[in-house]
């Protein structure tokens, strides 16, 4: 059984003070869900994760956005790996396609990012997705397919295990136009297929691939209910306690 995972991403919003009392209504809101077999996460801007932390407790995960693709000295602005993880998070999002479009991040600089959080522990949350110049172009499985290779597939088997995916098609992000159930299972199910021919059916089998680009308290479950969808990254949506805890509740 694979892991069913929900991750809030908050992108660049809230306050330090607005982050911890959203952190503290989405702790409250999940524990009165009781949900079982559902790992709950937040993304939180970098500056928030002490606090979130303190806040959320062990019963709703925490992450950052994005970590530095190298492992420290001078790089001022950057924020290591190693730092992340001295917060008590967990996860961290790499390759989200705001990175790889505003700023420049390659599959070769996600890949060094990648090696980074794994080597210090953390699970990366590693995003692909096409963008709409591609879906009309009937591209897209070759674009996601290029995207893990050059990103993922220099890793072991064993590294690999450790690594979850989110499937986000750019056209789908923060558009309020989600893709179609049909299109989100075609394309997961595509993605386990690459990754089995690559580290086998086991492997394949046992990793989480999550969707994301406008999932919100509405379309989840239709989403979810998919055999190759095991959950969401969640944006906008991450930013009600109450959204956020439905979409939680949607398998
Ligand atoms: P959205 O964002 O839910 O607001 O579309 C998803 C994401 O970018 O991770």
């Amino acid at each position: 059984m694979r892991k069913k995972i929900v991750a809030g991403n908050w992108k660049m919003n809230k306050t330090l003070q607005e982050g911890v009392q959203l952190a503290s209504e989405v702790k409250e809101s999940v524990a009165k869900a009781a949900v079982k077999d559902v790992t709950v996460i937040v993304c939180t801007p970098f500056i928030h994760l002490t606090e979130v932390k303190k806040t959320l407790g062990n019963g709703v995960a925490l992450g950052a956005q994005n970590c530095a693709a190298e492992p420290k000295g001078a790089f001022t602005g950057e924020v290591s790996a190693e730092m992340v993880k001295s917060t008590g998070a967990t996860y961290v999002i790499i390759g989200h396609s705001e990175r790889r479009a505003y700023y420049g991040e390659t599959d070769a600089i996600l890949n060094k990012k990648v090696n980074l959080a794994l080597e210090q522990g953390l699970t990366p949350i590693f995003c692909i997705g096409e963008v709409l110049q591609e879906r009309e172009a009937n591209i897209h499985f070759d674009v996601v397919k290029k995207q893990l290779s050059e990103g993922l597939f220099s890793l072991s088997a064993e590294q690999f295990s450790n690594v979850v995916i989110a499937y986000e098609p750019v056209w789908a992000i923060g558009t309020g136009k989600t893709a179609t159930s049909e299109q989100a299972q075609e394309i997961h199910k595509y993605i386990r297929g690459v990754i089995a021919a690559k580290y086998g059916n086991a492997v394949a089998d046992g990793i989480t691939i999550l969707y994301g680009g406008s999932c919100n308290a509405q379309n989840a479950k239709e989403l979810f209910a998919n055999p190759d969808v095991d959950g969401g990254l969640i944006g906008g949506a991450s930013l009600k306690a109450a959204d956020f805890t439905t979409i939680v509740t949607s398998f």
